[in-house]
C-alpha cells in the first residue's frame, strides 16, 4: 500500500519538474518533423497565400456592399475597383485560387503530420520494448498505452489543424488591423482598447485550462488502468465477487474525470462569455461611431462597410485565438510526456538487423560476487555477494525456499536487470560487453508463469525460432509431449489460445513453452519450474525430453520437486539470496542437518 502511494507521488513531482522545460522537450519533437521540413515549408507558403486571400476578402466585399449607384454599370471592366463588375471579376479569379491553395495546404500539412506521427509511434514502441525490465516493474501498462495513443492524437490534431488555424488567424488579425488603421485610426483605437484585455485574459486562461485539462488526462489514464487490471485479473475478480468494489473504484475515477472536465468547461464558458460580451459590445459601439463618421463625411460608405466586415472578422479571429492557444499548449504537454517515454533509457539492443541464429556461445557461465536489489525496492537486498561457476554443458539445479532468489538469478542471467555490484561472465567475457539481444539469442527460457501470445499454437511455438519450418514445429511439439493434446483440438496447430493463452490449461501452456525452447535449440537453457503444472505422467515424459534437450548444453533448472533434478551435475541450495549448500544429490543428502537432506526426506519418504 505505502509502496503504491510512494510511486504515485514520485510520478507527480516528476511531472511538475518537467512542466518547466516543456518547451525544450517540445523542441526535441521537432527532430521528428525535420525530415519533412521542406514539404512543411511549402505547406506554409500555401497557408500564407490562402490566409492572404481570406484576409483581403472584406476589402472586396466592402466595395460591393458600399458601392454607389454610379458603380453599377454593366461593363465587365476587369480589375477596375470603381466598377462593381470589375471587383467581381477579381473575386472570380482569386476565389478559385483560394480553393487550390487550401487544398494543397491541407495535403502538405497532413503529409508531414502523418509521416512524423508514424515515425514517433514507431520510436515510442521501439523505446518501450527496449526499456529495461525495471521500467515495467513500476509503470502501469494501461497508462502507458493510453498516454501514447492520446498524446499522438493530440499532436496530430495540432500539426494538421491547430497550428494552421492559429497562424491564419494571426495573419487575418495582423492584416485586418493594419487595413482598418488606414481607414480610420480613431475607430481602431476604440478596438485596441479591447484587445489587450482579451489577450491577457486568454493567456491566463490558457495556463489555467492546461493545468486542469492535464489532470483530467492523467485521471483518464488511471481509470483505463482500472479497466485493464480488472480484465487481466477477471478470474480473481469474479471468484472473490469483487464486482461491487471494482465498480465503485471505477465509478469514483470517472466521476472525478467528469468533475475535472466540467471544471474545464466552466472556465471555458466563463471565458467565452466574457470575451463575447466585450467584443459584441465593442462592435456595436464601433458601428455606431462609424455611422456618425459616414454622416459627417469622415469616411466613405465603402470604407465603412470594409471596416465593419474587418471588425467582425477580427472579432471572431481574436475570439478563436485563446482556444487555439490552449490547444497548442495542451499539445506541448502531450509532446512533453511522449518525449519522456521516447527519451527513456533503453537496453543495449540493436534492432537494425535480426539477431544471430547461430550458436556462438559455448555456455560457460560465471557469476562473480553478485549483489542485487530490485530497482523498485532498493532497500531490500536480494543477492549478497553470490558466486557460482557453471561449466559449459553442465546442468545446474537451483532449489530452495520460496522467495530465496531463484527466479531472480534466472532474470539476471537473462540480463533483465542491472547488477548493483559484481558481474556475470559468459564464455569468460563480461555480459556487459555483449549486445544484450545477441546474448539472449543464445538462451531459451521457460518462465515460472507462462504467458502465451494471443495467436495460434503454431505461432506460439514458432516464437522460439521465427524462421522455423512446420515440420520443425511439429517435432518440437512432439518432444515437449504436446503433440497429443494439440492434435486433440479440431483446429490442431491452428487452435487460437486466447488472450495470454487463457484457453489452455497450465500444463498445456507449459508444454507449449517447452516446445518453444526445444525449437530454439539454445546454447543455454533456463527452466524456471518448467514442469510444475504437469501431472506426474506428463512430467515424466516431458522430463525425458528435457533431459535429452539438456545434453550438451548449459542448463539452469529451477525446481521444487527434487526428483526432477536428482541427476543434475550440481545442485545449488538457495537460502535468503545466498548459497547454503552445493553439490551432487549424493553429496547433499549426506550432509548432517543439511537443508537439502531435510527437503529430500520430506519429498522422498
Ligand atoms: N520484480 C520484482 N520487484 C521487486 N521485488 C521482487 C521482484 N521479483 C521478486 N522480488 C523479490 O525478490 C525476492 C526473490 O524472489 P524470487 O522470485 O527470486 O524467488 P524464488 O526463489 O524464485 O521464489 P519461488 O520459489 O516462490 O518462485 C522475493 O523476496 C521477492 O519478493
Ligand atoms: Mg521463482
Amino acid at each position: 500500500m505505502s509502496f503504491g502511494r510512494k510511486r504515485r507521488n514520485l510520478g507527480k513531482s516528476e511531472k511538475i519538474k518537467l512542466t518547466k522545460d516543456s518547451y525544450s522537450k517540445a523542441k526535441n519533437f521537432l527532430a521528428f518533423v525535420k525530415p519533412y521540413a521542406p514539404i512543411y515549408f511549402i505547406g506554409f507558403i500555401f497557408l500564407l497565400l490562402s490566409s492572404g486571400v481570406s484576409a483581403s476578402l472584406p476589402i472586396f466585399l466592402g466595395q460591393i456592399l458600399g458601392a454607389e449607384s454610379s458603380e453599377f454599370n454593366t461593363d465587365w471592366n476587369f480589375g477596375n475597383t470603381d466598377n462593381i463588375y470589375g471587383v467581381l471579376s477579381i473575386l472570380a479569379i482569386i476565389l478559385p485560387l483560394q480553393a487550390v491553395f487550401s487544398f494543397f495546404r491541407i495535403i502538405t500539412f497532413h503529409h508531414v503530420t502523418h509521416n512524423s506521427i508514424k515515425d514517433i509511434r514507431k520510436k515510442a514502441f521501439e523505446v518501450l520494448i527496449k526499456s529495461p525490465m525495471a521500467y515495467f516493474d513500476t509503470s502501469k501498462t494501461g497508462e502507458t498505452i493510453s498516454r501514447i495513443s492520446n498524446d499522438t492524437e493530440q499532436i496530430q490534431e495540432t500539426l494538421t489543424t491547430t497550428i494552421a488555424e492559429f497562424l491564419r488567424q494571426v495573419i487575418v488579425v495582423g492584416f485586418g488591423l493594419v487595413y482598418i488603421f488606414v481607414i480610420s485610426a480613431k475607430l481602431v483605437l476604440i478596438m485596441l482598447a479591447v484587445i489587450p484585455v482579451a489577450a491577457i485574459a486568454a493567456m491566463l486562461f490558457g495556463k489555467f485550462i492546461k493545468k486542469i485539462a492535464r489532470s483530467a488526462q492523467d485521471e483518464t489514464a488511471k481509470s483505463n488502468n482500472i479497466i485493464e487490471e480488472a480484465l487481466v485479473g477477471i478470474k480473481s475478480l469474479k471468484a472473490y465477487a469483487n464486482e461491487f468494489i471494482e465498480l465503485k473504484k471505477y465509478s469514483s475515477a470517472v466521476t472525478n474525470i467528469k468533475s475535472l472536465n466540467m471544471k474545464v468547461a466552466l472556465w471555458r464558458g466563463i471565458f467565452v462569455a466574457f470575451i463575447v460580451t466585450i467584443l459584441v459590445g465593442a462592435i456595436v459601439f464601433i458601428i455606431w461611431q462609424g455611422i456618425e463618421m459616414v454622416h459627417s463625411g469622415g469616411i466613405e460608405r465603402k470604407e465603412f462597410f470594409q471596416f465593419i466586415l474587418f471588425t467582425v472578422m477580427l472579432g471572431t479571429s481574436i475570439g478563436s485565438l485563446p482556444d487555439l492557444f490552449a490547444k497548442i499548449q495542451k499539445s506541448i504537454g502531450s509532446t512533453e510526456s511522449l518525449m519522456n517515454i521516447i527519451q527513456q533509457e533503453t537496453e543495449k539492443i540493436d534492432t537494425s538487423k535480426p539477431v544471430p541464429t547461430n550458436k556462438f556461445l559455448k555456455g560457460k557461465i560465471e557469476l562473480k560476487n553478485l549483489n542485487f536489489s530490485y530497482p523498485s525496492r532498493k532497500e531490500i537486498k536480494i543477492l549478497n555477494g553470490l558466486n557460482l561457476n557453471i561449466k559449459s554443458g553442465e546442468q545446474i539445479a537451483l532449489v530452495g525456499s520460496s522467495g530465496s532468489g531463484k527466479s531472480t538469478i534466472a532474470s539476471l542471467l537473462l540480463q533483465f536487470y542491472t547488477l548493483d555490484d559484481g558481474a556475470i561472465y559468459f564464455d569468460d567475457k563480461n555480459a556487459k560487453d555483449y549486445r544484450v539481444n545477441e546474448l539472449r539469442s543464445q538462451m531459451a527460457f521457460v518462465p515460472q508463469e507462462v504467458i502465451l501470445l494471443g495467436g495460434t499454437i503454431e505461432e506460439n511455438i514458432r516464437y522460439g525460432k521465427p524462421g522455423a519450418s512446420y515440420n520443425e514445429i511439429i517435432s518440437a511439439a512432439e518432444k515437449a509431449n504436446a503433440l497429443e493434446f494439440i492434435n486433440g483440438f479440431p483446429e490442431k496447430f491452428e487452435t487460437v489460445v486466447g488472450d495470454r493463452g487463457i484457453q489452455l490449461s497450465g500444463g498445456q501452456r507449459q508444454r507449449i513453452a517447452i516446445a518453444r525452447a526445444i525449437l530454439r535449440d539454445p546454447a543455454i537453457l533456463i527452466l524456471d519450474e518448467a514442469t510444475s503444472a504437469l501431472d506426474s505422467e506428463s512430467e515424466l515424459a516431458v522430463q525425458d525430453a528435457l533431459n535429452k534437450l539438456m545434453q550438451g548444453r548449459t542448463s539452469v533448472v529451477i525446481a521444487h520437486r527434487l526428483a526432477t533434478i536428482k541427476n543434475a551435475n550440481s545442485i545449488v541450495v538457495m537460502n535468503n539470496g545466498e548459497i547454503a549448500e552445493q553439490g551432487t544429490h549424493e553429496e547433499l543428502v549426506n550432509i548432517e542437518n543439511g537443508v537439502y537432506k531435510k527437503l529430500s526426506q520430506l519429498q522422498f519418504s
